[in-house]
């Protein structure tokens, strides 16, 4: 797709295609600019990574003494690999120049050895690697790296890790997390924004008092970007390539989709797409449909994965059910005993399926839930959907 489109959806957006967001953003900058910890949570897609690109790329302008560091421990298997990127990337935020990055591994990590290759553009990429000896003894060096820099060139860092919650599932990660926490939270010069999609594991690691992490820092759960917004970067963004929406037709995008950012924007396009000029109701429902069959086999491949009281527990969830442990819903629903219910309401939410809400439970994938709705209820979309529209 050319960068001339309409929306855009996939992993992280900027500049047109980032909307809203002014509260989160401010909070953020404040933070990083303060020295004070965060952590954000939300489910995916939300737009996590987004937020905090955008404030990094603000804060980049504002602060040139402050060194930004990105982290995605999205691939990242264990601790090896994790210490390898943290001390790689810590040194190329550090300078942009080659010969400090050289400079600056044999000033600052003494006790391990490390041999750098140089990438295909030495001036953008070097590979780092270290004995697996030597990083076993020490890797506080390494993990103090950035602090240790920062004093000495009298600079700052901000270190981004995306996906953090990964460090809790490497083999000694309860050993991890535990080293993490005593040596970071000397660091005075190193800011740490830490964030991620899996939101049980990211919750046990930062809410459980009994957890390392407990209390490390500032927690921003990202909700979701409003219906008005949403509808304001829609007209805005038909305006500027040419289509028209009124507001009634395009607050029909995050409205079907619960405001889902990722959904939106996907909704959105596919609208965009299929109108001539003007989009009419027609349109965002061929739209919807297009963008359900086009997820379908992802979808069922999640209910292939459930077992049957698992499924049966989510279309008691999906026909708007609230008491799942009530004898009435175990029994019309074959949930199974109610240790059983609880068990699977657990994993539902853990597979981050639904989520609990003060008046119930809740899909977290709109798109999910309309197909689940039509596969085992026999519900045609326009019938759920004029329902959604009516009830917000
Ligand atoms: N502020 C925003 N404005 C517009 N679209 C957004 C915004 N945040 C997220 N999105 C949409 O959601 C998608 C996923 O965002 P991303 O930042 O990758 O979420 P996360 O990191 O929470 O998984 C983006 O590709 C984009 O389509
Ligand atoms: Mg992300």
């Amino acid at each position: 797709m050319s960068s001339s489109s309409a929306f855009k959806y996939g992993t992280i957006v900027s500049s047109r295609y980032f909307t809203n967001r002014e509260s989160e953003s401010k909070h953020l900058n404040t933070n990083f600019r303060n020295g004070i910890h965060t952590i954000i949570i939300s489910p995916r897609r939300w737009g996590k990574s987004s937020l905090v690109e955008k404030v990094l790329g603000d804060l980049g302008k504002q602060e040139k003494n402050v060194k930004i560091v990105r982290l995605d421990l999205f691939s990242v298997k264990n601790e090896l690999e994790f210490l390898e990127k943290f001390a790689k990337e810590v040194i190329k935020a550090s300078s942009p120049k080659l010969d400090h990055w050289i400079a600056y591994t044999k000033e600052f990590l003494q006790s391990v050895v490390p041999s750098i290759n140089l990438g295909v553009d030495p001036n953008n990429d070097f590979k780092l690697s270290f004995h697996l000896p030597d990083i076993e003894k020490k890797p506080d060096e390494i993990l103090n790296l950035p602090e240790v820099i920062a004093q000495k060139k009298n600079i700052r860092f901000v270190i981004c890790i995306d996906e953090f919650q990964n460090i809790a599932e490497f083999d000694n990660g309860a050993h991890m997390e535990k080293k993490l926490r005593a040596l970071w939270q000397h660091h005075k010069k190193a800011t740490y924004c830490l964030y991620g999609s899996k939101r049980h594991m990211m919750n046990e690691i930062f809410n459980n008092p009994s957890k390392p992490f407990y209390r490390f820092g500032d927690l921003i759960p990202l909700g979701k970007i409003k219906t008005e917004d949403w509808v304001k970067y829609i007209i805005e963004r038909y305006k500027a390539t040419g289509k028209h929406i009124s507001p009634d037709i395009a607050a029909l995008i995050p409205r079907w989709m619960s405001n889902h950012s990722w959904y939106v924007q996907q909704l959105a396009n596919f609208t965009w797409q299929l109108s001539p000029e003007r989009s009419e109701y027609h349109h965002v429902l061929t739209a919807l449909e297009d963008v359900i069959n086009s997820n379908v086999p992802f979808f069922q491949k999640i209910a292939e994965e459930l077992s049957p009281t698992q499924l049966n527990l989510l279309k008691a969830i999906a026909a708007g059910e609230k008491s799942l442990n009530s004898k009435e819903t175990m029994s019309q629903y074959s949930v199974g005993t109610s240790a059983m219910v609880t068990k699977n309401k657990k994993l539902l939410i853990e597979k981050d399926l639904i989520d609990q809400t003060p008046d119930g439970f809740e899909f977290l994938d709109p798109a999910f839930r309309l197909w689940f709705l039509k596969q085992y209820f026999n519900r045609d979309y326009e019938s759920v959907i004029s329902l959604t529209s009516e009830s917000s």
